[in-house]
């Protein structure tokens, strides 16, 4: 099996897998980051969402192949002690009902915001649209986003 030489959250690891195992597997079940999580597992909800050289992307849709040498941040590496303005933002507006989508919700958001910083609520809401929530926390989620842009 091939191994595959991977940068996630400045560290390197050297995972052996498939070629066309996907990243949310390698990152949940070879290097136990838990904190991004299994959703659908066909790019439709925004679980999984992680960043790869900073922009917002399904870990599910990723083969590992497809990543290596590049940059991966996932939410366990948004900060140190969790310090980030959204993740700030998201304790403050206590966002969570269940908990399960948020870390997707926060990649995104933090993707997003460093592409508009100052962003109007119909952009947050077009930017945040591809990540659903069961427990509907959507008005929480957008006011997340106003304050950690603020
Ligand atoms: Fe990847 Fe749903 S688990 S988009």
């Amino acid at each position: 099996m091939p191994v595959y030489n991977l940068k996630i959250n400045g560290q390197s690891h050297s995972v052996e897998a498939d070629q066309d195992t996907p990243l949310l597997w390698i990152l949940r079940d070879h290097l136990n980051m838990v904190g991004t999580k299994f959703g659908c597992g066909i790019g439709q909800c925004g679980a999984c969402t992680i960043h790869v050289d900073g922009s917002a992307n399904r870990s599910c849709l990723l083969q590992v192949s497809m990543v290596e040498n590049m940059e991966i941040t996932t939410i366990e590496g948004l900060s140190e002690d969790a310090s980030h303005p959204v993740q700030q933002a998201w304790k403050e507006v206590d966002v969570p009902q269940c908990g399960y989508c948020q870390a997707g919700q926060m990649m995104s958001a933090a993707a997003f915001l460093q592409q508009n910083a100052n962003p109007n609520k119909s952009e947050i809401r077009d930017a945040m649209s591809g990540n659903i929530c069961r427990c509907a926390s959507y008005n929480r989620i957008e006011e997340a986003v106003e304050v950690a842009a603020s």
